[in-house]
């Protein structure tokens, strides 16, 4: 597709009927982000899910969909010790989640586990920029490559990681220069998420896309429909037709069965 110059799109997804729907619409590739965390599971950052929760998750999305790819975030913690330690993180994913592909954060020591678990044969998928499981280390969530040695540090990250075998390479929060600058010295696609128009690619949160975020969404964040007004609108109606007795109505319950004919 990027020898074609054919857009790729990508969205997370964690569980069955968001799976199927994004099938549905024809989506190239699925992310089962460990975004789960704050999207899902009522973290207030990525670092706590566990390779457990994330099994759980891909197992769900994975055995909804026929088509797209579907990638599953490597969680903080299954990659960092070792390479031996990240290839076996990584096979669980696939065996026991039904990933096609693996996706891991950083760029440095990151580079060295990408490359191993690409050697075992499973495809990985980068992620440069702004990597949410090391925030804290950033300085928090800001966008990265905002000076030219940040940016360039993040070209030699991606240009690293393409070495070592990545498919493709998430550009997170960094300018749309910087990304493009990447994206033309890449020949594997970059999939852009707040990282302008040139990425290869975009992939956004499924909350996010769908207006079922609350509070704070990132500059970058598109809501394309307002689905959680909908939903609250619906359970408000619920709730009164619930209180003042007009749900149920006699379409919705059931009478006794005939008697049997001799
Ligand atoms: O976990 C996630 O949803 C991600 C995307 C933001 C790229 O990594």
């Amino acid at each position: 597709m990027k020898a074609r110059g054919d857009r790729i799109t990508m969205v997370t997804a964690y569980d069955a009927p968001s799976a199927r729907l994004a099938d549905a619409a024809g989506v190239e590739s699925i992310l089962v982000g460990d975004s789960v965390a704050t999207t899902m599971l009522g973290l207030d950052s990525t670092v706590g899910v566990t390779m457990e929760d994330m099994l759980v998750f891909a197992r769900a999305v994975t055995r909804s969909v026929t088509r797209p790819l579907v990638v599953v975030d490597m969680p903080f913690g299954s990659f960092q010790p070792s390479d031996e330690v990240a290839v076996r993180q990584a096979v669980r994913l696939v065996k026991e989640g039904g990933a096609h592909a693996v996706k891991i954060e950083g760029g440095g020591p990151s580079t060295l586990r990408a490359s191993a678990i690409v050697e075992a044969g499973i495809p990985v998928m980068g992620h440069v920029g702004l990597t949410p499981q090391s925030a804290v280390k950033l300085g928090g969530y800001r966008p990265q490559g905002r000076t030219p040695v940040e940016a360039q540090r993040i070209a030699n990250d991606a240009a690293a990681l393409e070495r070592a075998g990545c498919f493709a390479i998430v550009l997170e929060a960094v300018p749309a220069d910087v990304a493009a600058a990447i994206t033309a010295q890449l020949t594997v696609p970059t999939i852009g998420i707040g990282a302008g128009p040139a990425c290869d690619g975009q992939v956004l949160v499924w909350h996010d896309l769908l207006g079922l975020t609350e509070g704070h969404v990132p500059r970058f964040v598109k809501a394309f429909g307002a689905l959680g007004p909908a939903a609250r609108a619906a359970l408000d109606a619920y709730v009164a037709e619930v209180r003042s007795g007009a749900f149920p109505e006699a379409r919705h319950t059931y009478g006794a069965l005939e008697p049997d004919r001799p």
